[in-house]
């Protein structure tokens, strides 16, 4: 495994994280039955490969997955785990979730986050998603204060524009930003990640294997009936069979260089920038083995250039 620097002066972070989205079990954004068990072999496999922190949220199966994460912590000795959680969409008491910055709201968040993971610290704390409603003074303004009281060690966002992005980098420092990035969606590489560059902020990538179609073993078949990608354009007509297409001729290459399309994919976010790391979900051990051998491959230059021309031409 190999690791970067998170952002300016972060901590030392292995550039494959583990994605732990799908270990919140059944809810509305469920990826389908989830066994916690398999769950927690995913995460004890891929730290004893070397990736050294996860990406959790309270909304991950309303507390479980970071709950599930609690438990390993107390496995793996919290010294040996970053937590990288977020804030900003609470539940109320018949789980509506709603979206809120608002500073008491992400103070109520952080003690569920701190209890519910075992901890009196937070090593990544992260905006989920904008909130229209609260100047970004006062939710950015909240995660410094967090900072200082030594709740968290290092802030960030997810899913910010570039201009939300640099007003709160204007406020304080922002360690990470965290945007979708794969090959299927690269919008990122346009505005945000010469932002982050310029800034020095880690850019983490997520869902880099488009949530399990850039890899050799998705069928749509494997969808159960309560998995969220049912909904979701990418896995119905006509984007799919686009997709599947593209797998195809990754796989090509993939084979070629002895390396599945899960790891190409990972591969190839790795090495367009320094600044990336890749938050890959795993749902059991095989999966995180597999996605963790990612980061000891180097593409060519040459291996690269065509990856770009394949992909644009798609
Ligand atoms: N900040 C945000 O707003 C935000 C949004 C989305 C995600 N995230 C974070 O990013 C993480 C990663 O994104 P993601 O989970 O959406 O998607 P992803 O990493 O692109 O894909 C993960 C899914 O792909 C399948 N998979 C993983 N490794 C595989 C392998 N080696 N071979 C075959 N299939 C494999 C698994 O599902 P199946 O086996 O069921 O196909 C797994 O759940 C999340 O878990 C979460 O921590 C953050």
């Amino acid at each position: 495994m190999r690791y970067r620097q998170l952002g300016k002066h972060g901590a030392i972070f292995s550039e494959i994280g583990l994605g732990t989205w799908a270990m919140g079990g059944q809810w509305a954004w469920g990826w389908g039955p989830q066994d916690d068990a398999d769950s927690l072999r995913a995460i004890y496999a891929a730290f004893k490969k070397g990736i050294n922190w996860v990406d959790t949220a309270p909304i991950y199966g309303f507390g479980h997955a970071e709950s599930l994460i609690g438990r390993a912590v107390t496995q793996l000795g919290r010294e040996n785990i970053y937590i990288a959680t977020k804030c900003g969409l609470p539940w109320d008491d018949s789980r509506k979730v709603r979206r809120s910055l608002r500073p008491d709201s992400i103070r109520k968040e952080i003690e569920g986050s701190l209890r519910r993971l075992r901890t009196d610290y937070i090593d990544l704390y992260q905006h989920h998603w904008p909130d229209p409603n609260t100047s970004v003074l006062d939710s950015w303004g909240e995660l410094v204060r967090l900072k200082q009281e030594g709740k968290v060690r290092h802030i960030g966002v997810c899913n910010y524009d570039v201009r939300l992005l640099l007003r709160c980098q204007k406020i304080a420092p922002v360690q990470s930003l965290q945007t979708q990035l794969s090959m299927i969606r690269r919008e990122a590489l346009e505005e945000l990640l010469p932002a982050c560059r310029e800034h020095g902020i880690a850019l983490l990538a997520y869902s880099p294997l488009q949530n399990g179609l850039l890899t050799d073993t998705f069928t749509p078949e494997k969808l159960a009936e309560d998995d969220w990608r049912r909904k979701d354009d990418n896995f119905n007509e006509p984007a799919l069979s686009r997709h599947r297409r593209l797998v195809e001729k990754l796989r090509l290459i993939a084979r070629s260089r002895n390396l599945t399309v899960a790891q190409l994919a990972l591969s190839w976010i790795l090495q367009i920038s320094p600044q990336n790391f890749a938050i890959a979900g795993a749902r059991n051990a095989a999966q995180a083995l597999e996605n963790a051998a990612a980061s000891s491959t180097a593409l060519t230059e040459e291996e690269l250039r065509q990856l770009t021309i394949l992909l644009q031409s798609g």
